[in-house]
């Protein structure tokens, strides 16, 4: 699901691949707000895996309305993004089967010299909806199209590169299960 209609279509591309196996599931698409997953039943799916924008450092559609329409891209504010996926998360959690995992992958950005931690903040929403974190995988990540201005930015005023973003493994706990034994171990709750 995509709220971008072209991403849809290049998704369709992408599935298209032959299996070995006949009883392969049918692939299902649809453009969509990540925040109501109104077509997707409660507990009824085995994986969620997510790559949303990282606020809004890189926009996915031209047209400046696109606000209106859902893009989470066009937020203002890391503050206002993270509420948003607050609420992705919480429809992450509803579809979700109990037991079962959500991968997020999410990185940051760097303003005025300094660190701006989108990926803690979006985890934190997934972590306030009752998920409870698995596995922080860090994934490399560079020679992207902005390296070299990064690098020039860098040597000039003095920071480390962003090498790396976040594959968050987020699971849903069992329906019951007691996370009180967890959630004491650590006092952080
Ligand atoms: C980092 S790209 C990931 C694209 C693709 N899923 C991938 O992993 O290659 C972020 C995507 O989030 C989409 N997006 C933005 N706001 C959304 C929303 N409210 N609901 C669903 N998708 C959204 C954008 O259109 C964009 O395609």
């Amino acid at each position: 699901m995509d709220i971008n209609k072209e991403a849809i279509i290049l998704t369709r591309d992408r599935l298209n691949f032959h299996t070995l196996t006949d009883n392969f599931p049918e692939q299902k698409t649809y453009v969509g707000d990540a925040r109501n997953l109104d077509l997707i039943e409660d507990e009824s799916i085995d994986l969620i895996a997510t790559h949303p924008p990282y606020a809004n450092i890189i926009s996915y559609t031209k047209n400046s309305n696109h606000k209106e329409e859902g893009d989470l891209s066009k937020v203002h504010s890391v503050d206002e993004f993270c509420e948003e996926m607050k609420k992705v998360a919480q429809e992450f959690f509803r579809v979700l089967k109990p037991g079962k995992f959500c991968a997020v992958v999410i990185g940051d950005t760097r303003r005025h010299k300094h660190q701006v931690p989108i990926s803690f903040r979006v985890m934190q929403s997934f972590l306030d909806v009752g998920f409870i974190l698995k596995e922080n995988i860090i994934k490399i990540q560079h020679n992207t199209k902005m390296a070299p201005l990064w690098e020039k930015m860098s040597i000039k005023t003095n920071f480390l590169l962003l090498m790396h973003e976040h594959l968050f493994v987020f699971r849903k706990p069992e329906r019951g299960e007691k996370l009180s034994k967890f959630k004491e171990s650590m006092k952080w709750w």
